[in-house]
């Protein structure tokens, strides 16, 4: 049983089944290169995955976009290529031009992973989830989070991000089998590693599925929303009631199924997601969270004033938090943020 809606932080109460006005409101990547304060702690850790593993200052960069707009919740500062790192992969940070992994095409490759290895690195992450949980106030919730094994897969294989994931589908057309190992081997880990964010103090998961739209009927069946099933099942079989919201980013029309067949608590919207859809179909089977357009936050002014205006018309008495429909993007003002805020408390 979870406990009464009164005594929750505001951004849990969706989960018990409330439409708070105003909603709750937290933005992907809320930590990052757009605010001067991360800039500076980046630096001083060198590299980007050092930051990850470094407690003391990945909880600070947690709790920086807290203490500038007062968000209800805080998401866990790391990355969902920490799963593949952990596991033994070379995984690095290339300035300016993003994440590159030395790809896995091939069983011989995959038996190199190790489940095992993980524990060290996890535990580094678990200490900064426990960090943030003891200086948060108490009605600021933590989220955790992972990759969803799909797309953790896609820059696994892919060794890096790609407009298509080719790589990915590719092997996972030309041998399922093997993919399959790959698939079931992150299924695995990530419910250990949630399992552990959960237990050093996280409130709520999501799981970041970015390149869900990329897969046709049949294989977004098989790597999206089957093996999102068995992580929820497995978190959900040591901690019952902790809140889940999947981000099957580009499902489209497939979000319904998805919602109805993996258990999630709570799916979040993407910015082509129609808000006729996210406040019809899907508000009425879970907790909806979006989604307006990182851009619009970068553009600011009228534009953004007004699609926030729809957006939180439109999800009226539904159980709603609001997001953007994509990460912030290092461009965005940010004032602008600060204003977004503002105008969702103001409603
Ligand atoms: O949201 C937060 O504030 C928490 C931290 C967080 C990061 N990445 C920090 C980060 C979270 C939840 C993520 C998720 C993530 N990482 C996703 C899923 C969401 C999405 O954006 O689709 C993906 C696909 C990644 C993989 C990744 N990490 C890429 C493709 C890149 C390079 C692109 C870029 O913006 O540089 C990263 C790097 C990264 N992850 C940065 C941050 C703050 C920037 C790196 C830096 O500061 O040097």
């Amino acid at each position: 049983m979870r406990p009464p809606a009164e005594s929750l932080p505001h951004f849990l109460r969706p989960f018990a089944g409330e439409a708070t006005t105003p909603p709750p409101i937290w933005l992907m990547r809320q930590a990052g290169r757009y605010l001067p304060e991360y800039r500076s702690v980046r630096e001083k850790a060198g590299s980007f995955l050092t930051l990850c593993y470094t407690p003391e200052l990945a909880s600070e960069v947690t709790l920086q976009p807290i203490r500038r707009y007062g968000f209800d919740a805080a998401i866990l500062f790391a990355d969902i290529l920490v799963v593949p790192d952990a596991l033994g992969q070379t995984v690095a940070f290339v300035e300016g031009e993003g994440p590159r992994l030395e790809p896995i095409r091939a069983d011989a490759e995959l038996a190199r992973l190790n489940v095992s290895a993980t524990r060290s690195k996890y535990e580094r992450v678990f200490e900064t989830v426990a960090r943030v949980r003891q200086e948060l106030s108490r009605d600021v919730a933590l989220i955790g989070f992972c990759g969803a094994p799909w797309t953790v897969a896609t820059y696994m294989v892919g060794g890096q991000g790609s407009a298509d994931q080719a790589a990915a589908r590719a092997w996972a057309y030309r041998d399922p089998r093997g993919f399959q190992r790959l698939i079931d081997l992150l299924v695995e880990t990530s419910a250990y590693y949630l399992g552990g964010q959960v237990k050093a103090g996280a409130q709520a998961l999501q799981i970041f599925d970015s390149w869900a739209g990329s897969l046709p009927d049949d294989e977004f069946q098989r790597w999206v929303i089957a093996p999102t099933k068995l992580l929820v099942d497995r978190v959900k079989a040591q901690h019952p009631t902790i809140p889940i919201i999947g981000f099957p980013r580009g499902a489209g029309s497939r979000a319904a199924d998805y919602v109805k067949q993996t258990g999630v608590d709570g799916v979040g919207c993407d910015t082509a997601m129609p808000l006729s859809v996210m406040a019809g179909p899907l508000a009425d089977a879970t907790v909806v969270q979006g989604n307006l357009d990182p851009l619009l936050l970068v553009a600011g002014g009228e534009a953004m004033e007004r699609r926030v205006a729809a957006i939180l018309a439109a999800v009226t008495g539904k159980r709603f938090i609001f997001n953007l429909g994509h990460g912030i993007v290092p461009q965005t003002p940010p004032e602008h943020v600060a204003r977004l805020v503002e105008l969702v408390r103001k409603t």
